[in-house]
């Protein structure tokens, strides 16, 4: 695989040779991983576990009428066979001050309804596995059926039961449309589609009379700490979530789910510690999706291409308990310069579990109708697409007046078109042939907004010479232990193999929720806090301690440099590890809380639009005899801000490359009509792009730094990826075979007719 390519500019500070800040950097916790000994959420065990399993509904829409548990009760190791009937009584959450977000609003089991298919309506817990499965299977449920909704268009008047939404506006769309002599006026449709993290969800719940302790795969320890004291109700200080090593995400963990009250509630009847994980095809239901969306575009252009108006019309569907909001228009206001812009939304209920965000929630969805969009207007102007996009590039965010912090799109596009070789691109459909196939050449643009909140990390220097930092936030499998060890690293010069990074567990100090690509620009400054008055304090300690040959100097006199504290005007070699400095004094460490401001905080902040940016470039090939498109080679060049650790990066933007050729190609979650049946509920049939599907991947990073992001210049980088790649496939897809498919995936029915 290649190394990704920084494309450094010369304003970028050059980092000490010591500090890995910027250089590519292995993950720390790699080999815990590599060697099994990183323990996921569902490798806990304990004496006296238990295991609980669910009882699936198997109707989309209707009621429970009866729940027959006698034989399941009577079979071996059977312990509990929980259901609405019997359940002692959860709760919503409610406003207020530590109000979480919970994906599935309502609370297990909370009455008969069924609203989607796979809905949990039982749970048998058992002594093993296989007896929690056997009773399950034997547990007979009957149900009164009604004919589910779930219908994939959207467009139906009937159906859109919440209200229009204005989103964006500015100018006047109808009369810029109007008077626009180059018109596209297309709907797009993107599927549902399913998260299927490597590792599934799963909940070992230990309840031990007061306290809960959850081990959970969860990409917000804090925000599940709050959810569940909330609807389980108890106190915050009896429950603790640790979740140390996941198997990615995805968006899919942001929330907790019912599966986690199942076994919270089960351990807490039952006194036993106990293990729920969802199966592969139950990740189809009650662990959110991204929601389908069809989006009208209308976009209006001057013959020299200049954007006269830009109207999206987008609708997704979501919950029937659900208000969920596919963001659609998240890049549409700010892409590109237009004086008449609309962006309006709605939410469609379908009888289907809650949506919930999936990488680049909202912008993903949006980017394919957006760019699919600008590529048929370049084709109607006969103009280069590349030179379309440029000819229309803005340094202002113009849905709110504010300059871009940072903004190089115009040179993604132009850097690359270079290292694709864009310009050998004929633009006739079907023109550029290779070994027997045709080629297609295709770009899209992408953005996603840059985001940093408020956060603490706990530093500390020991008296055995390591650092350690700690933080309640955690790692997705991105390389966020990795990131705080470059900080610390880079503020203490300290070799990464001595410093120690603890995450994943709610009862340390409060930290982001790994969501929206934030966790390394709002971390970040907070480590570096941290790691700086740990450093002085470890001064005020050198010249405080008696017998330190320190003692009684001005502390402002010394430094820290790589572990030794010396006399600022002399070699480091000449002063003292600080761990010889902290056993004279008998302190086993001294610590820095590390503190730092969300971006909204922040007086320059406020003034500018803080955004990524990105472009995709794809080369497919189309062989008309066996009706075969294959995705054959992908460059993306994203500014991100700097780039803290290029191969953390590289393997982010890559990752996202493979999602999105499945998003252009394959991926979709169907359900059957009658029953609201994901039929496609397993990876035989639901179809992920694997590396037999992978094209040469080359990644470039324009590596500015954002300094409106704090003194490291990073954005984030985990959904950028994503956006603009499945339209710049659909793109090549048309300038092989010229069929335009708005409707993802791209399905060879479509190209059929090529
Ligand atoms: Mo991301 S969809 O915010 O985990």
């Amino acid at each position: 695989m290649p190394e990704a390519i920084l494309d450094t500019p010369s304003s970028t500070p050059a980092s000490s040779s010591s500090s890995v800040i910027g250089k590519p950097t292995p993950r720390i916790d790699g080999p815990l991983k590599t060697t099994g000994t990183a323990q996921y959420a569902v490798d806990y065990h304990f004496p006296g576990l238990v295991y609980a399993w669910p009882v699936a509904s198997t109707i989309g829409s209707g009621k429970v009428l009866a729940i027959d548990s006698a034989q399941a009760e009577k079979m071996p190791g059977v312990l509990l066979v929980l259901h609405h009937g019997n359940i002692a009584s959860l709760y919503h959450t409610g406003p207020g001050s530590y109000s979480g977000r919970a994906g599935e609003s309502r609370p297990l089991f909370a009455d008969d309804v069924v609203r989607y298919y796979g809905q949990y309506v039982a749970a048998v817990v058992a002594e093993t596995l296989e007896q929690a499965q056997a009773a399950a299977a034997a547990v007979r449920v009957s149900y009164q059926a009604e004919k589910p909704n779930v219908s994939m268009d959207l467009s139906d008047p009937q159906t859109a039961d919440l209200p229009l939404h204005t989103e964006s506006k500015r100018g006047d769309v109808v009369a810029g449309f109007a008077s626009a002599p180059v018109q596209v006026d297309q709907t797009y449709v993107t599927p549902t589609v399913t998260h299927n993290p490597m590792e599934m969800h799963g909940t070992v719940a230990v309840w031990d009379g007061s306290r809960f302790t959850l081990y959970e795969s969860s990409q917000g320890v804090v925000n599940h700490l709050n959810v569940m004291a909330e609807m389980l109700g108890v106190p915050r200080e009896n429950i603790q979530v640790i979740s140390r090593f996941m198997g990615s995400g995805f968006g899919g963990k942001l929330f907790p789910w019912p599966h986690s009250l199942m076994a919270s509630v089960a351990s807490r009847q039952l006194m036993r510690p106990v293990k729920v994980y969802v199966p592969r095809d139950l990740m189809f239901t009650a662990v959110g999706h991204r929601p389908e969306t069809q989006q009208r575009m209308r976009i209006g252009a001057q013959q020299d291409g200049t954007l006269v108006s830009v109207h999206q019309d987008y609708r997704n569907s979501t919950s029937l308990g659900d208000d969920f909001h596919e963001n659609c228009g998240e890049a549409t206001p700010l892409l590109y310069s237009t004086p008449n812009l609309l962006v309006t939304s709605a939410m469609v209920r379908r009888n289907i579990g809650a949506p919930t965000p999936m990488r680049g929630p909202g912008a993903v969805p949006g980017l394919f109708a957006l760019e699919s969009a600008m590529d048929e207007l370049a084709v109607k102007l006969d103009m280069d697409p590349v030179a379309l996009r440029i000819k229309n590039d803005t340094l202002i965010d113009e849905s709110n007046g504010k300059p871009f912090s940072s903004r190089h799109y115009k040179e993604c596009l132009q850097l690359g078109a270079e290292k694709f070789g864009w310009s050998r691109r004929t633009p006739a459909v079907g023109s550029m042939k290779q070994d027997g196939l045709t080629l297609g050449w295709g770009v899209a643009g992408a953005s996603w907004g840059a985001f940093r909140g408020g956060a603490q990390a706990l530093v500390s220097l020991h008296d055995d010479g390591s650092a350690r930092a700690s933080c309640a936030t955690q790692d997705v499998g991105t390389g966020t232990y990795t990131i705080f060890a470059q900080v610390i690293n880079d503020k203490t010069g300290l070799p990464l193999n001595r410093i120690q990074v603890v995450l994943g567990d709610s009862s340390l100090i409060p930290g982001p929720t790994s969501g929206g690509s934030v966790v390394t620009a709002t971390i970040t400054p907070a480590i570096a806090d941290g790691a700086d008055k740990a450093m002085r304090a470890m001064l005020d300690l050198a010249v405080s301690t008696p017998g330190s040959q320190f003692q009684g100097k001005p502390a402002s006199s010394l430094a820290f440099t790589g572990g030794m504290v010396h006399i600022k005007t002399q070699p480091a070699s000449s002063g003292q590890p600080f761990q010889q400095l902290l056993r004279l004094a008998n302190v086993d460490a001294v610590h820095g809380a590390g503190q730092s401001d969300a971006l909204y905080a922040l007086p320059q902040a406020r003034k500018v639009s803080t955004h990524s940016f990105g472009v995709h470039f794809a080369e497919v090939t189309w062989d008309p005899g066996i009706a075969q498109v294959r995705v054959r080679r992908m460059v993306s060049v994203l500014d991100a801000g700097r780039i803290l650790n290029p191969k953390a990066g590289a393997n982010q933007i890559m990752g996202a490359a493979m999602m999105g050729i499945g998003m252009a190609l394959f991926e979709q979650t169907i359900y059957q009509p009658n029953n609201a049946h994901p039929i496609n509920n397993n990876f035989a049939d639901y179809i992920v792009a694997t590396n037999a599907d992978s094209p040469r991947i080359e990644v470039h990073f324009l590596d500015y730094p954002d300094y409106a992001m704090g003194e490291y210049g990073a954005r984030g980088i985990g959904e950028i990826g994503l956006a603009g790649v499945a339209p710049a496939i659909a793109n090549a897809v048309y300038h092989a075979t010229g069929v335009r498919v708005r409707k993802l995936p791209v399905r060879v029915e479509d190209l059929l007719t090529a």
